[in-house]
């Protein structure tokens, strides 16, 4: 019998290791009690395995550490920076490139550039920081993603795609001159990790700009997004990675990028853009925002290991073992009846806390009362992605009730074992099978903006 091999495997060896240590019962108890049961409030010491979040998480290649030396920290005009400026013109197809310390810093000056107040925004599903950008400068985010995206079993392959007759009705009733362009995401964090398909993001881009409308790429997750283009969409199979990169970036007119996320680099980031003026008007403001148009927030030495990473994300064994290990986990959870987002994301697996923790409303907070019980279980911390992260209707001030109410166990790229994916996925059955003496939570603190990082909670009952 002919044995079945595998499709992948790490397309590394590890040369240096950082130790980790498995903490008590009564130190996690202690621990997440101190933290206001917020994992964002936990001392990283006090973790185990931390799939908190795939930013800025990742592993540096010995490529990266020895570019780091490479650095020139020179105010004004750095080697580095134009070497970054000439990674993002190749790779992505961008022209002009404004460095930022990390994707909200590139919100920020794109949101100021751009928006006024009154102004609509249209795009695929909230994040956080995004539409708090967009707001601040007086701008409403309408979510036109399909109806499929808020669904957390409904398998379709690219729930990142935008409703296209949503998006054109909400051009006609606001008009073109409200809408200063239309937010893109790739690979949609908030619903899952779930792929847009070039059909899509091609067809939103001549919709947009018909009415003379700009389309702005977020491009954290944009590889892994290209990935499952390759897997998923009809011609593409042949495509290489890069390719398919370069081409998505084609429909749009630009990029806010975290560069924590996909470029592997531990901080930075960069908006990238085609148009003279936008970019003259963000270089402008960086100096007030972030430092001098040439390295932003960035040091000389971050801005040669980003070009790097850059350039190593796009190879295809690389990303083919990082998604593969996303998958290698949600698949483990799906096969022992956890519910979970399917399709299994791109950066992490996402429990499904409405449908894990049935017996919790979402008043009480069932996300988040879950990744605390995780970490009570094994010090695996993961994060909530539910109705703490949606916050409040900045009218109303009511609370925004998304549908998705997620744990997100995000996995940084080219940092854990499969043994660790084993470790939490036990974790999370053994949580499952007790999930009953789960009890919801009363948040205690509520901080103004992005009230998800810093809140606290206490249990209401035990
Ligand atoms: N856009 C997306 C889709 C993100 O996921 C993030 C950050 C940002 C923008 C902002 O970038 O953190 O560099 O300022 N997401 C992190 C996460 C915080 O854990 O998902 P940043």
């Amino acid at each position: 019998m002919a044995i079945e091999k595998r499709t992948w495997a790490e397309p590394f060896k590890i040369k240096v290791v950082e130790p980790v240590r498995m903490s008590s019962q009564a130190e996690r108890q202690q621990a997440i009690r101190d933290a206001g049961y917020n994992t964002f409030l936990l001392r990283s010491e006090d973790v185990y395995i931390d799939l908190l979040t795939d930013s800025g998480t990742s592993a540096m290649s010995d490529r990266q550490w020895a570019a780091l030396m490479m650095g020139d920290e020179a105010y004004a005009g750095s080697r580095s920076f134009y070497r970054l400026e000439s990674a993002v013109q190749t790779f992505y197809g961008y022209k002009y490139v404004v460095p930022t310390h990390q994707g909200r810093g590139a919100e920020n000056l794109l949101s100021k550039s751009l928006i006024k107040p009154g102004d609509i925004v249209p795009g695929n599903m909230y994040f956080t920081t995004t539409r708090l950008h967009q707001e601040l400068a007086g701008g409403t985010f309408v979510d036109v993603i399909i109806p499929e995206a808020h669904d957390p079993v409904n398998t379709h392959p690219f729930k990142g795609d935008v409703d296209l007759v949503r998006l054109e009705q909400v051009i006609k009733t606001y008009g073109r001159e409200r809408i200063p362009y239309i937010s893109i995401a790739a690979t949609v964090n908030m619903a899952g990790g779930q792929p847009i398909s070039l059909a899509n993001i091609k067809a939103v881009g001549e919709l947009a700009h018909q009415y003379g409308i700009r389309v702005i790429l977020d491009a954290a997750r944009v590889v892994e997004n290209a990935y499952f283009i390759q897997e998923r969409e009809p011609g593409y199979q042949d495509c290489t990675i890069a390719a398919i990169v370069k081409e998505l970036c084609s429909y749009t007119d630009g990029c806010t990028m975290s560069a924590k996320k996909d470029p592997l680099v531990n901080i930075g980031g960069f908006l990238a853009v085609n148009d003279r003026a936008v970019y003259e008007d963000a270089a402008n403001l960086a100096v007030i925002y972030e430092g001098l148009h040439t390295y932003g927030g960035m040091a000389g030495r971050d801005m040669e290991a980003l070009a790097t990473g850059i350039e190593e994300s796009l190879h295809e064994d690389h990303i083919r073992a990082r998604v593969g290990q996303v998958l290698y986990l949600g698949q483990k959870l799906i096969d022992a009846g956890v519910p979970i987002v399917k399709p299994v994301g791109g950066h992490g697996v996402f429990l499904d806390a409405r449908a894990f923790l049935p017996h919790v409303p979402q008043e009480q907070y069932p996300a988040q009362a879950l990744a605390a019980a995780l970490y009570l279980d094994s010090g695996v911390r993961s994060m909530e992605r539910g109705i703490v992260s949606a916050g409040r209707n900045k009218e109303s001030g009511e609370e925004n009730k998304p549908r998705l109410e997620l744990v997100r166990l995000a996995i940084p790229r080219r940092v854990y074992t499969q043994a660790h994916m084993d470790v939490v996925a036990e974790s999370v059955e053994s949580v499952f099978s007790e999930r009953e003496s789960i009890c919801g939570l009363r948040m205690t603190y509520e901080p103004k903006y992005l009230r998800f990082f810093q809140a606290r909670f206490e249990p209401l009952a035990g």
